[in-house]
């Protein structure tokens, strides 16, 4: 079944005439912008809240929400709803929230749109006003609600907050919008304002009144002088700076007729009635009032859940901006293993995992436009067969015909995530190759379509793999741990260079489906991931050795039990292993880990090089937080 995905925008606004006067009773004049802010939610199983926007990420529980900066609206909404369940929040905005543009009454529009749909409560507008003026009143302690009627109905209104009207304009008259270059709360510009100061705040509310009659009357130069006799009164009440003096001055010289402070002042918006070009020193903001206010929208299946339509929905566009893309990804060598998938196709994961990127080893993939498919792989064509059709249904995502050409330095399918960095290298090539700019996230995303673990190569060091809840698998992506650990090693064991007889996609589908002891493996997998982040966190790498070599154990374990019995272990493996646990005896401390083939990885620390170095012949020795020239 597709996912159920809430959404709804609402536009940011500017007001236009009657700042301050609005709290005393006069009508003010807001316009909304058509620069929006979007809210997705993605209802979760759990009861936990994951917000992830433009402006950072907050992850909290139901039951926990403190209203925390810089989402107070969105979980003060949150808050009111007394939520039964989890959810991800998607905000996306188009423009600043430091720009005086009602990014708050706009946030907070579209999340109780959202959030109405998702609880079947009514979304009846003025419901949505009333809900969204009590969260700005809790979060600002104030605010006379013109920016929420704007957000919420679109256009030029005739606003006035008591007794409350909200009258939609016929006129929207052309605005150029200029930034001041700072912006000052309405609390605190408030401040500045004292009783003597009535009178003026008075005439800013009678000149709103005249702007809007003006306008009724389609009067454009009387409506200009008024905007200049508002901000006298803004200058008057010292509410203008400097830098937005200098615009004014600037803006008259090239023939504005028109100009004032949109907003509290000491910062915010200049605006000026009319389309001005670009002036030598002060360049307008690209933004224009529109007609557009909330626009709510819900579809079941909005979001893809098929690879083509995830693909389609990441990458901006289809043009290739240089003739050959290149890039390289580290394989990576997972400490908390990811075994056994709950969406297949996605390859989504049961468990969240943790891994150690390889460093300079891994593969750098070339990657150009041509007639058809053609994989190389360290310079040999591969033919195109049951192995490779994987790798080229993979490529038809993205297009019709690219040749890839692949070099790798580690062997291939021998249980050293070849194909992570396979897939991860190929990802980045072809971000270099259309110049698409993608974010992390959204590369580990496309990356997991290719393996499962090619997740976690878009980044160097400790990556943690999140499993995520959502269908579509928005929320299954790796991202690093910011840990610098020098002296951590990482040393390959190559007993063989032979691929394996099972992948390990068709290894973990058997396990999960015959395994009478898979149903305890995501729960200990999700425990050694937490054993081991803390490990990591203290530098205490005889917990971390213990926590993986114990977390590898326990997956053959589990494999061993599957039937037929899957068994990646070859007689030198064991014998590898009774070698660590002798030098372990000996106070040496060294660990292994083993993933799906016969190759044991060891985990020590620099200290120790040499001996490791000794006993196990051949071994290579990583040293993934060293530069090369330094090892
Ligand atoms: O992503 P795949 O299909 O290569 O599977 C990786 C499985 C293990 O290497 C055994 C574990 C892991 O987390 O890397």
């Amino acid at each position: 079944m597709a996912q159920p995905c809430f959404k709804a925008s609402a536009p940011g606004s500017l007001m236009i005439m009657g700042e301050y006067a609005v709290l005393q009773g006069y009508h003010a004049l807001v316009a909304a912008i058509d620069k929006r802010i979007a809210i997705e939610i993605i209802p979760r199983t759990d009861r936990i809240i994951d917000i992830d926007s433009n402006i950072g990420k907050y992850k909290t529980t139901v039951d926990n929400i403190q209203i925390t900066a810089p989402f107070e609206y969105v979980l003060t909404a949150l808050k009111q709803q007394k939520l039964n369940a989890g959810c991800n929040i998607c905000i996306n905005s188009q423009f600043s929230h430091e720009q005086g543009l009602g990014s708050s009454a706009a946030v907070t529009v579209a999340t109780l749109a959202a959030l109405q749909q998702w609880q079947k409560k009514t979304s009846e507008l003025m419901a949505i006003y009333q809900s969204a003026l009590k969260i700005v009143h809790e979060v600002q302690g104030g605010g006379s609600g013109a920016d929420i009627a704007a957000s919420l109905f679109g256009g030029l209104i005739d606003y006035c907050a008591s007794p409350l009207q909200i009258k939609k304009l016929k006129q929207l008259p052309k605005i150029s919008v200029f930034f001041s270059g700072s912006k000052t709360t309405t609390k605190e510009a408030l401040k500045k304002i004292n009783d003597r100061d009535n009178s003026l705040i008075k005439k800013m509310g009678e000149l709103s009144h005249d702007a809007i009659q003006a306008l009724n009357h389609e009067d454009l130069n009387t409506f200009g002088k008024l905007m200049n006799k508002s901000q006298t009164c803004f200058e008057q009440l010292h509410l203008s700076t400097p830098a937005i003096d200098s615009i004014i001055t600037q803006l008259k010289k090239h023939g504005a007729h028109g100009v004032k402070i949109s907003g509290s002042g000491l910062g915010d918006c200049v605006i000026s009635l009319g389309k001005l070009e670009n002036t030598e020193t002060v360049n307008p903001l690209l933004i224009e009032l529109s007609n557009n206010g909330l626009c709510k929208n819900f579809s079941k299946d909005y979001r893809a859940t098929n690879k083509e339509g995830i693909v389609q929905r990441i990458i901006p566009h289809h043009d290739t901006k240089k003739t050959v893309g290149r890039a390289y990804a580290p394989s990576n060598i997972a400490l908390a293993k990811y075994w056994g998938k709950r969406d297949q196709t996605l390859n989504l994961p049961m468990n969240s995992s943790l891994s150690i990127s390889l460093a300079d080893k891994g593969a750098t993939v070339t990657v150009q436009l041509a007639n058809q498919h053609r994989v190389i792989i360290n310079k040999q064509l591969m033919e195109i067969n049951e192995k490779t059709t994987h790798l080229i249904d993979y490529l038809q995502l993205f297009g019709s015909g690219y040749e890839v050409n692949i070099d790798i330095n580690i062997p291939i399918a021998a249980g050293l995530a070849s194909s992570a960095c396979i897939f991860a290298a190929l990802v980045l090539a072809l971000n270099d190759l259309y110049q698409w700019q993608l974010d992390n996230k959204s590369l580990s995303i496309l990356a997991r379509l290719g393996s499962g673990s090619a997740a976690r190569s878009i980044t160097t060091g400790f990556v943690e793999w999140h499993k995520g809840v959502a269908e579509d698998g928005s929320d299954s992506y790796a991202e690093s741990l910011p840990v610098d650990w020098p002296e951590f090693c990482v040393g390959l064991c190559i007993i063989s260079h032979a691929g394996k007889k099972i992948s390990s996609r068709q290894g973990m589908q058997h396990t999960v489906e015959t395994s009478p002891l898979y149903a305890a493996w995501p729960k200990a997998a999700e425990n050694a991931l937490i054993v081991i982040k803390k490990a990591i966190a203290e530098r205490d790498f005889v917990s971390l050795g213990k926590a993986a070599e114990h977390n590898a154990l326990t997956l053959h374990a589990t494999m061993n039990s599957a039937w037929p019995s899957i068994c990646y272990s070859t007689v030198e493996t064991f014998q590898q292993i009774e070698e660590i646990r002798n030098l372990r005896e000996q106070g040496i401390d060294v660990y292994f880990t083993q993933d799906a083939g016969p190759n044991l990885k060891l985990l020590f620390l620099e200290k120790d090089k040499q001996l490791i170095q000794k006993h196990f012949n051949p071994i290579e020795i990583i040293s993934p937080f060293r530069r090369q020239d330094e090892q």
